[in-house]
């Protein structure tokens, strides 16, 4: 599944201590996560969330797992069901797998974000704060169009660095940087063909707790 030897992850490129490892995912892994997060799509729908001022993201989102990430007036903050009002569907095990090569003895994740990211859409900087607690890292997952995400320390104004992720990068945001800054600029659209009808999906693996 990954792309060194015996599910070993190579030595990543470690940037503001984000450690960014390159095709952790060869294509075929690439394309079985991808499978398992369309049928999670297909049971939780895509939706847009609308921030607490009250604009609508441009990034579409679902989540699989015992809770998901949710955002309107009220705040950001986990919820146990989709808006329709039915649980999340469980995280796939294709996706539990790599959660478990990277961060083998971390407790399993309870929540699973899936991001889809279309023409345009894009992620302001942000902290991952919105969990209980943050001993553990954030595992990302990208599949599909390449993504330019910027990295920068825990002051909202400090410098930033850049770099694309591209389709079966796997990125570890732990440590000092487990409350850093981060956002996609953009993404480069039309630049892989993994997803359907086009895009980008990222997943983020959380402890919520
Ligand atoms: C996120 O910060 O939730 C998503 C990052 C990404 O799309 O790579
Ligand atoms: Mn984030």
């Amino acid at each position: 599944m990954v792309n060194k030897t015996e599910k070993i992850p190579g030595k990543p490129l470690c940037v503001a201590g984000f450690r960014i490892f390159r095709g952790a995912l060869v294509p075929r892994a690439q394309s079985r996560v991808l499978g398992d997060i369309l049928q999670v799509i297909e049971q939780a729908p895509l939706f847009s969330p609308m921030t607490p001022y009250g604009r609508k993201m441009s990034v579409r989102m679902t989540s699989a797992g015992r809770l998901g990430w949710y955002s309107d007036r009220s705040g950001y903050r986990y919820v146990d069901r989709h808006p329709s009002g039915t649980s999340w569907p469980s995280i796939p095990d294709s996706v539990l797998e790599i959660w478990q090569v990277f961060l083998p003895d971390a407790p399993q994740p309870e929540s699973c974000l899936v991001n889809y990211y279309g023409e345009g859409a894009r992620m302001g900087l942000h902290q991952d704060r919105d969990e209980g607690d943050f001993s553990f890292p954030v595992l990302s997952v990208s599949l599909g169009d390449d993504a330019l995400f910027r990295m920068g320390g825990t002051a909202r104004r400090g410098k930033t660095s850049s770099i694309w992720l591209k389709s079966g990068d796997v990125v570890v945001i732990g440590g000092a940087a487990r409350l850093a800054y981060h956002g996609i600029d953009r993404i480069r659209s039309g630049s892989s063909s993994l997803v359907p009808g086009g895009g980008r999906v990222n997943l983020t693996l959380r402890v919520v707790r």
